[in-house]
């Protein structure tokens, strides 16, 4: 596997996606019942922004520093400005992976679980996160570890899969490995992150899941170039199945601010909407 996250830590992609983990797992813990968080394709615990792959890559520097510079005032993303320790006038020496977040986010009765095939990189996670407790870390196979950790005992909590897409079948893996998860946990709230590449490609990945007929997905797209520019990385999206109340609503705010703070200007759109139904016609 060549893919390194370290290239693109802190990319717009890397900012949507987190915005809509914050809101989840936060949204969890309106109850005070204990919750268990399952991060399929962890990474490691923080990204270093001055390393020489970040400053290569710049898309650190044309996402989250950006936004910080443009919209720390926004107040959808108030919650997530506090996740990152977000200040102003300040620019963020690294960047916390999805293990760092949810790590940082556990309160005592929670539990999390980060697994991660690189090795190299799930020590990195181990040794910047372990030290909090409640969170433990396994070098291996993500598409694995939901059929072997689901259910949870807490029998709340939320999945996050978050693949590299590096390979030509990776979005097939990943929807059969949910849609396995998903008959073994049906309650769990599930967070799958997909790159939008094009209008044909969003449309293709949207009819994937749709044909899992599983109810109550939302999706959340953003994109910040022109959908068919040729560009890498048009947009990022996320499927979020048994979104928390109020996830509509927040994301389409979050999401625009974000658009707002970083888009090509004139380019791009947020649109945030069902995909199924409260229930599924037989
Ligand atoms: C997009 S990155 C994860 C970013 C992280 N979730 C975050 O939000 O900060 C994908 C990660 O999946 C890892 N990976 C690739 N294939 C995997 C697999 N089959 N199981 C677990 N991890 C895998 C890669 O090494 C990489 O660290």
């Amino acid at each position: 596997m060549n893919y390194k996250h370290i290239y693109h830590a802190g990319n717009f992609a890397d900012v949507a996606k987190h915005v809509g983990l914050v809101y989840c797992l936060g949204a969890l813990q309106r109850k005070d019942a204990a919750i268990f968080a399952l991060d399929s394709h962890a990474g490691r615990g923080y990204y270093d922004l001055q390393a020489t792959e970040a400053h290569k890559s710049g898309e650190a520097e044309r996402g989250i520093q950006r936004l910080i510079e443009t919209s720390l005032a926004a107040a959808p993303l108030a919650d997530y400005f506090a996740a990152i320790h977000a200040r102003r006038g300040k620019r963020l020496a690294s960047y916390p992976g999805s293990p760092a977040l949810i790590a940082g986010g556990l309160r005592a009765q929670d539990r999390a679980l980060f697994v991660e095939l690189v090795p190299a990189e799930a020590r990195a996670a181990e040794r910047e996160i372990e030290s909090l407790g409640r969170v433990r870390t396994e070098i291996g196979d993500g598409y694995a570890a939901l059929n072997a950790f689901l259910p949870p005992d807490e029998r709340r909590g939320l999945v996050l899969i978050d693949p590299p897409y590096e390979s030509l079948d990776e979005l097939k893996q990943m929807l059969q490995a949910f849609a396995e998860a998903y008959r073994r946990w049906p309650s769990g709230i599930y967070l799958m992150w997909y790159p939008i590449r094009s209008a044909s490609q969003r449309s293709m990945v949207h009819a994937r899941f749709a044909a899992l007929r599983i109810p109550k997905m939302l999706f959340a797209d953003l994109a910040i170039h022109p959908d068919d520019a040729g560009v890498g990385l048009a947009g990022s999206g996320l499927m979020i199945v048994n979104p928390p109340y109020g996830a509509d609503d927040y994301l389409t705010e979050a999401y625009a601010a974000i658009h707002a703070g970083i888009a090509t200007p004139g380019a791009g759109y947020v649109e945030v909407a069902r995909l199924t139904p409260e229930r599924m016609a037989q």
